[in-house]
């Protein structure tokens, strides 16, 4: 299969990538425009094979998306590219108009044309996969959970954008007979995320010694799955998902901000001590709640389950060690990030 990547220099899309490469046949074009959170070092053990071609594009023009399909003949397309920070879409949201909803509409609009000029095996083959996220539903209470028929409610500029991105995205489905499948996924973490997000931001103050800085009082709850996990969702979705259908994907391991950054002090307690009688624990600090802060998210699971025969494989204790191991020994990845474009400064006090 000949794959169109979007955001595939960005975190999922770069172990999505990897595992392209370096587990299946696939061949795969890159679309990538290399925003702040694009980056090439994290695809540099792939990026020689005669399978993977990277491509410099913005997905807002609407020219460039055209004639890289055109080029490409893409058996499917999965899109990730998107501004996804939260933090960010508050101090400024009109990138993430333009990209997660113009940029999608711009990337339906051209895989519907490409597919217009399609023999009919290769149109039934098709497939545009939107990668999306468990934050277009909203906030729940202490209990309850969101399956693929909850109504959406999104509250910040990024969730917002991505609700209207899953909607365009459904529409072409229903509308011209684009084979789109959506999926909605929970909280990431793993290898290559960039530092502004939680855990690796955490990690890395924990090593400069800095203080952990915990949103409001920490009660805020996340549902946590590994991106390799997720990789193996979207893959799983690719080959067996239906089109017009939506997946909700999940790790089942929720957990509330505070008890999360407590667990990964620990896990660096035991793999990085700090001197003797100090604890990492000793750095958190409560700071100011983001504004308009969701409480809970959770996603119901049951659907891919059953239907796709997908599960995750980390367990959340196993797969932070191998995250926080992971960030200890790629050292230079990071730094070179820390080096440039950002150095941990909080986002999204909606000081605007
Ligand atoms: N990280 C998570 O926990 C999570 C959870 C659920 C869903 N998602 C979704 O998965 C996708 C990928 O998330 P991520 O965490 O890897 O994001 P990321 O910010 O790490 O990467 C985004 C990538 O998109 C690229 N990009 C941004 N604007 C672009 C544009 N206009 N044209 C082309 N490329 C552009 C960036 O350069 C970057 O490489 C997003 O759509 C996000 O909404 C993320």
């Amino acid at each position: 299969m000949k794959l169109i990547i979007t955001g595939g220099a960005g975190f999922i899309g770069s172990n999505l990538v990897r595992h392209l490469i370096s587990a299946t046949d696939h061949s795969v074009v890159n679309l990538d425009k290399l925003t702040y959170a694009g980056n090439l070092d994290s695809l540099v053990d792939v990026a020689t094979s005669p399978r993977y071609r990277f491509v410099q594009a913005d997905i807002a023009d609407a020219a460039v998306v055209r004639e890289v399909l055109e080029e490409t003949q893409p058996d499917a397309v999965i899109h990730l590219a998107a501004e996804s920070h939260v933090d960010r879409s508050i101090d400024g949201p009109a990138p993430f108009i333009q990209t997660n909803v113009v940029g999608t509409f711009n990337l339906l609009d051209a895989s519907q044309r490409y597919l217009d000029g399609l023999s009919p095996p290769r149109r039934r083959g098709f497939r545009f996969v939107h990668v999306s996220t468990d934050e277009v539903y909203g906030s729940l209470g202490r209990t309850g959970t969101f399956n693929e028929t909850s109504a959406y409610d999104p509250h910040s500029p990024y969730s917002a954008t991505k609700a209207a991105s899953d909607h365009l995205a459904r529409s072409w489905h229903s509308t011209y007979g684009l084979p789109v499948i959506v999926t909605n996924c929970s909280n990431n973490y793993g290898p290559y995320q960039f530092p502004e997000k939680l855990l690796p931001l955490m990690i890395i103050k924990c090593l400069n010694e800095e203080a952990l800085p915990v949103y409001g009082t920490g009660e805020n709850v996340r549902d946590w799955l590994h991106v390799q996990d997720h990789v193996a969702a979207l893959m799983t979705v690719l080959e067996k998902g239906t089109p017009g259908e939506t997946y909700n994907i999940g790790g089942r391991s929720e957990q509330r901000n505070l008890d999360l950054v407590r667990m990964l002090c620990q896990i660096m307690d035991e793999m990085h001590p700090r001197s003797q009688d100090e604890r990492y624990s000793d750095l958190i600090t409560f700071v100011a709640d983001r504004p308009g802060h969701d409480l809970r998210y959770s996603v119901d699971t049951t659907k891919i389950e059953t239907e796709l025969g997908w599960t995750p494989k980390h367990d959340l204790d196993s797969g932070l060690r191998a995250t926080v191991r992971w960030y200890l020994e790629h050292r230079d990845w990071w730094q070179r990030i820390l080096d440039g474009s950002y150095q941990l400064q909080r986002l999204g006090e909606a000081k605007r």
